[in-house]
Parts: structure tokens; C-alpha cells; sequence
């Protein structure tokens, strides 16, 4: 991990141990979710912390509302069918909050998610194979399984999904 992954992610528990939020309703899911169970099966056998993380998502995700980004640049055709966020901390999610934020994006596979940035610093945690892409001038990488980035407010990200369905956590952090 580099220090701003390692910071980011001190700060993010940190607010979440002060606790703040309230609870949303939950339960809505999209067609992409269909691929979860898929996406579980890639995490097990791999390390504990993982299947830990795995576990208590699965424990959650009845509750959870999931929720799609409408498209955007650079998206594959099937974006809509094939992708699903989870927010378990953060605006709409379990605990509704938004200094940080804490979820979950399913990509069924094959699917390019859009060029996307936002405020928050961002750190991503992957649960399964993937690419990723951030900078404007960046070439897709494979964080593998258990890799961990950063990416500084404002930065344009994306990321795709191969033949097997792409699971990764996500943590964002209000700056300034
Ligand atoms: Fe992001």
C-alpha cells in the first residue's frame, strides 16, 4: 500500500468509528446483481480478510439499495444491464452520510464502466481480476486481486470487467 492509500483509508475509519448516520429502506436490486454470487465464488479460497469482507457484504446486501450511474463516457453498450453500486456508508446507503463513503461496484462481465471524477479522494480495494485506468493519459492496469490504489480528488477513472465478473470496494473521503 502507498501512504496515501494508507492515509486515506486511516481517515476513512476514523470518521466511520464516530459513527453519524441514518438508515435507508433497501432491497432494490438491478440485473447485474445476478452476478454477485459469481463474483463470491472468485473471493473464496483466497485470503481470510477477504472472504471476511465478502462475508459481511453478503450480510448487508439485502438491505441495500442498489444503484446504477447512468451511462457516461466512453461506457460500453451493455453498461446498463451490467453494472450495479453498492453504498453501504455515504449519500442513499445503510448509514447515509457524506464526509466518506464506503461501497461495493459489481461489473457483470464484460462490461467498461464510464470515465468518471469526483471531489472525494479515493482509494479502491479489488476483489476479484479486473482493469482499471486513472489519469487522463493512464493505461489500463490489473491491481489483481488485493490490490489497492489511489486516486487523488478529481482524477478520471474507469474501470472494465473481462471474461469473469469485477467485484471492488471503494472508499471516498470528503477533502477540504
Ligand atoms: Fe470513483
Amino acid at each position: 500500500m502507498d501512504p496515501d492509500t494508507r492515509r486515506c483509508v486511516n481517515d476513512v475509519f476514523a470518521a466511520l468509528e464516530a459513527g453519524n448516520g441514518e438508515r435507508n429502506e433497501g432491497g432494490r436490486r438491478f440485473p447485474a446483481c445476478e452476478y454477485l454470487d459469481a463474483a463470491a465464488r472468485l473471493v473464496e479460497g483466497k485470503r481470510p480478510e477477504f472472504e471476511a469482507i465478502m462475508a459481511s457484504f453478503t450480510a448487508l446486501e439485502p438491505l441495500i439499495d442498489w444503484t446504477r450511474r447512468p451511462g457516461g463516457t466512453n461506457a460500453s453498450a451493455n453498461i446498463m444491464e451490467g453494472h450495479a453500486n453498492a453504498m453501504v456508508v455515504g449519500p442513499g446507503g445503510l448509514e447515509a452520510r457524506d464526509d466518506v463513503q464506503v461501497g461495493i461496484s459489481l461489473l457483470a462481465p464484460n462490461v467498461r464502466y464510464p470515465d468518471h471524477r469526483h471531489k472525494p479522494e479515493e482509494i479502491y480495494l479489488c476483489l476479484t481480476p479486473g482493469e482499471f485506468r486513472h489519469g487522463d493519459d493512464g493505461d489500463w492496469f490489473s491491481p489483481g486481486v488485493g490490490g489497492s490504489f489511489y486516486n487523488h480528488p478529481d482524477m478520471l477513472h474507469a474501470m472494465r470487467s473481462g471474461e469473469q465478473p469485477l467485484l471492488a470496494v471503494w472508499c471516498l473521503r470528503r477533502v477540504g
